[in-house]
């Protein structure tokens, strides 16, 4: 089938390439010129393992393009993935309009029958505003088309993975026909009979469940799962809190209690808190959401919050080790908001290093792929070519991504180049009976055990 792909974006870029993969046709539509430039040229404009080999191959093989007008898309194609961003207004709600502008352009210039899906994450009842919309702009007596909503739940680092074995594919519609169709489009992946592009024996080769809604429900779906998501992580940080209170290991009692199948292991990590593109804001507009319906979601309210309170909390830490933090030389691992991505958007070591930059500390980063991203938003910090050119001279490091780059690292060198061998562990990636043994003061989150117990003779 052809496939028009507007946005290309992690989300868009991932999906069309991803579907050229499984043998349809896609036009890949982004109003980004630079962005559209760079892909037309075999580059990318972002960091996704596994994702420029997928794009180059693809678009070799003349089963994906790339424009930058909506128009040069539509008229050839019959599904439209919209994958644009949705990001947050200041009262919290989910700004749509670069979603209502890619709607008003495909009412200029559709003719014929489209099916429109929204793939971005958007407020449950967007599908039906943007049936509406195209009955109320459409230029064209001969354009009509389904709506239907298909959340994305691909993770930034592994999102080619996520493509091809998804835990689930929802689907919103509101016709046999607009079922049929996205059935039709997502066959091979349903089916896993493609040919893997990313494993050379796929251990998990069965079919994919396929949940066919309500275009209302399956909107919620997303900002359910994500919320819930988000709600795990605030939940074990505040468990966190309590074992460092009290002297219990975070570590322990997340792994036993995540052992019960109920409640599932992953996501139960404590650390400086989630951020990304899609939590904080997927948990705000879905607050609103719930707010606006009148329901109490008072519960959300409450994970937004603790995971707030995680930056002031990591902060506070760095300051009792360091009493003052100005003039003070701090090294920063990790910038991007989780590992295997350069993805900056909230990301909470960027919130943790403007905090100590504001009390005029220097702070000296590295991470593997987010430099540049993070280079346009705070420029004030001093870029490092490595691991350990952040942590020379530095009186404390501060390991803030999980890259695993960060775990390899030789730790004997590290402390010998450090001021003070002073780890401030906000992912808890290390351990603390490794970081002891290497002679380091080792702070991590949730251990229960003041920072001095794991300094075991630093010289
Ligand atoms: N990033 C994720 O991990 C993820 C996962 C699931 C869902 N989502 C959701 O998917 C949506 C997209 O997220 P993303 O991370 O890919 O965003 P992104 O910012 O990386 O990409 C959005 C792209 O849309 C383009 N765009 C904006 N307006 C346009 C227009 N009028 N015409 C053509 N292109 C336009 C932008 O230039 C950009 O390249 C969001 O709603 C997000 O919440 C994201």
């Amino acid at each position: 089938m052809n496939i028009a792909v507007i946005g290309a974006g992690y989300v868009g870029l991932i999906t069309a390439a991803g579907m050229a993969e499984t043998g349809h046709r896609v036009i890949c539509v982004d109003d980004d010129l630079h962005k559209i430039e760079v892909l037309n040229s075999g580059r990318m404009p972002f960091y996704e393992p596994g994702l420029e080999d997928l794009v180059e191959r693809n678009r070799r093989a003349k089963r994906l393009e790339f424009v930058s007008h909506i128009e040069d898309a539509v008229a050839e194609c019959q599904a439209i993935f919209i994958c644009v961003g949705t990001p947050t207004l200041e009262n919290g709600e989910a700004d749509l309009s670069s979603v209502e502008l890619v709607a008003r352009r495909i009412s200029e210039c559709a003719r014929g029958y489209h099916l429109v899906i929204e793939k971005s994450t958007v407020p449950v009842q967007t599908g039906r505003r943007l049936q509406r919309h195209f009955g109320v702009y459409r230029k064209s007596s001969q354009f009509h088309c389904d709506v239907a909503s298909n959340p994305e739940f691909l993770r930034e680092g592994s999102g080619v993975e996520d493509f091809f074995h998804p835990d689930r594919i929802v689907v919103g519609v509101d016709s046999e026909k607009a079922a049929a169709l996205l059935e039709g489009i997502y066959q091979p992946v349903l089916e896993q009979s493609f040919v893997c592009p990313i494993h050379e024996n796929c251990a998990s080769r069965s079919r994919v469940p396929f949940v066919i809604t309500d275009i209302n429900s399956a909107e919620l779906i997303k900002h359910a799962s994500n919320s819930f998501l988000a709600m795990k992580i605030s939940f074990i940080n505040m468990i966190a809190d309590l074992c460092e209170a009290v002297g219990a290991d975070v570590g322990k009692v997340a792994e036993a209690v995540g052992m019960d199948k109920r409640i599932g292991a992953s996501f139960l990590r404590p650390g400086v808190g989630f951020g990304g593109s899609c939590f904080p804001k997927d948990l705000q507009a879905f607050v609103r959401v719930g707010q606006d319906a009148g329901c109490d979601f008072a519960l959300l309210r409450e994970v937004e919050r603790i995971n707030q309170r995680r930056i002031d909390l990591f902060v506070n830490k760095i300051k009792e080790e360091l009493w003052v933090v100005r003039g003070k030389r701090i090294g920063v691992w990790g910038l991007a908001f989780k590992p295997r991505t350069d993805d900056v958007r909230s990301s909470p070591p960027l919130a943790v290093i403007r905090r100590l930059l504001a009390e005029g500390a220097l702070v000296r980063a590295y991470d593997p792929q987010a430099m540049e991203k993070a280079k346009a938003q705070a420029p004030e910090i001093e870029y490092c070519a490595d691991a350990y050119a952040a942590a020379q001279g530095a009186e404390a490091v501060l390991a803030l991504t999980e890259w695993e780059e960060f775990l390899r690292l030789d730790l004997m060198k590290v402390r010998q180049i450090m001021a003070r061998p002073l780890i401030l562990d906000g992912r808890n990636m290390f351990s603390c009976a490794t970081m002891a043994a290497q002679g380091f003061e080792y702070v991590d989150i949730g251990s229960g055990s003041p920072a001095r117990k794991h300094q075991l003779g630093a010289s």
